[in-house]
């Protein structure tokens, strides 16, 4: 029988704790004013000391299974895209494997930056072309445990939080019809938490010189973003052979709102089929994506047979594009 490959159920969690702009005005100098008008954000979500990837993260996944009606030992595999796992090793989808108790599913992580979910989902689709019958993809990212909070370029950015989608054969004609992935390892030092790997081991030195907290040339990083989301959203169009109009939902990584509305100017996408939830959750890094997927999800502004178009740049530098037809799971 041939089948298609497409996403089956959808989850989210977000730690309680909000951080506003007012209250980045008591950290450092900055304005509410700046914050909003520079990249579209009013607060963000920080998770408790006692919180890590893997707990959001199992959030999210049991949510997704839910919402797909599967239990967890139906899962076979299990792929976190995090770039703030719990340890360097082992792997946050070994322990999250645990935690939800998919005995029968492999596990592992892929480090892909702001595009790891789209990563995650090309490489599902193929596992699953390949034999896998049910792939959990979880986007997670805790990016305030990397984040500067005296350093007023890069602490108004980001937030935490986890989206996760479960992947598997739907009917032919639906699902993750066509991809767009790659990298321009050129960029790798426009995003970087330099200290911590077998570069730079952490030693008091690195510390004194908060080389463990992740660093950024935001100009840069704004220049390729612009330039890649039109490019890889071009490209994964005429692989499907769709044009932008044919779009409901265009689901662009939530980074920055200049960003996001200069894409959509370019590539001619309406605000009324343009997702926007950054000034709420600011740049959760591999679960923007999901987060976002997963609150369309649930708005019910989704119809079988629907066009979504997702698409991620990030620390690589990397870029990510997926168009997905909506439905069409089997019985
Ligand atoms: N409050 C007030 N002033 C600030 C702040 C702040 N929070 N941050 C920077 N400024 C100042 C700068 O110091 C600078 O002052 P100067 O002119 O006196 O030197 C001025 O504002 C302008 O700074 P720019 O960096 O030119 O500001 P820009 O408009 O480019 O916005 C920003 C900076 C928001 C970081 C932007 O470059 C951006 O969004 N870049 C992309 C970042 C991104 O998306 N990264 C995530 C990638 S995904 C991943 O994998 C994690």
């Amino acid at each position: 029988m041939s089948f298609s490959v497409g996403i089956l159920g959808t989850g989210r969690a977000v730690p309680d704790q909000v951080l506003t702009n007012a209250d980045l005005e008591k950290r450092v100098d900055t304005t509410d004013e700046w914050i909003t008008s520079r990249t579209g954000i009013r607060e963000r979500r920080i998770a408790p000391n006692d919180m890590a990837a893997s707990d959001l993260g199992a959030l999210a996944g049991r949510r997704a299974l839910e919402s797909a009606n599967l239990s967890a030992e139906d899962i076979d595999l299990i792929i976190v895209a995090t770039i703030t796992g719990d340890m360097p090793f082992p792997a946050t989808a070994c322990i999250i494997q645990d935690k939800i108790g998919a005995k029968n599913a492999a596990a592992f992580d892929l480090s892909a930056g702001c595009s790891g979910f789209v990563y995650a989902l090309d490489v599902a689709k193929n596992m699953v072309l390949g034999g896998s019958k049910r792939v959990l993809v979880i986007g997670v990212d805790l990016l305030s445990r990397v984040t500067d909070y005296s350093d007023r370029a890069t602490c108004v950015l980001f937030g935490d939080g986890a989206g996760a989608a479960i992947v598997g054969a739907v009917a032919d004609g639906y699902g993750i019809i066509a991809t767009d992935i790659g990298a321009d390892g050129a960029g790798a030092e426009f995003l970087k938490l330099p200290a911590g790997g077998s570069r730079r081991p952490v030693t008091d030195r690195t510390i004194e010189n908060r080389e463990h907290y992740l660093c950024m040339a935001g100009n840069e990083v704004f220049k390729f973003a612009v330039r890649i989301m039109g490019d890889s959203t071009h490209r994964v169009l005429a692989k499907a052979r769709l044009t932008s109009e044919d779009i409901r939902w265009f689901i662009p990584h939530q980074a920055n709102i200049r960003i996001i509305k200069s894409a959509a100017t370019r590539l001619g996408i309406s605000d009324d089929r343009l997702f926007i939830n950054v000034e709420r959750y600011g740049n959760t890094s591999a679960a923007s994506i999901p987060l976002a997927l997963d609150e369309i999800v649930e708005s019910r502004t989704l119809n079988d047979g629907d066009y979504l178009l997702v698409v991620g740049f990030g620390a690589g530098l990397t870029w990510g594009a997926a168009i997905i037809r909506w439905g069409g799971i089997i019985g």
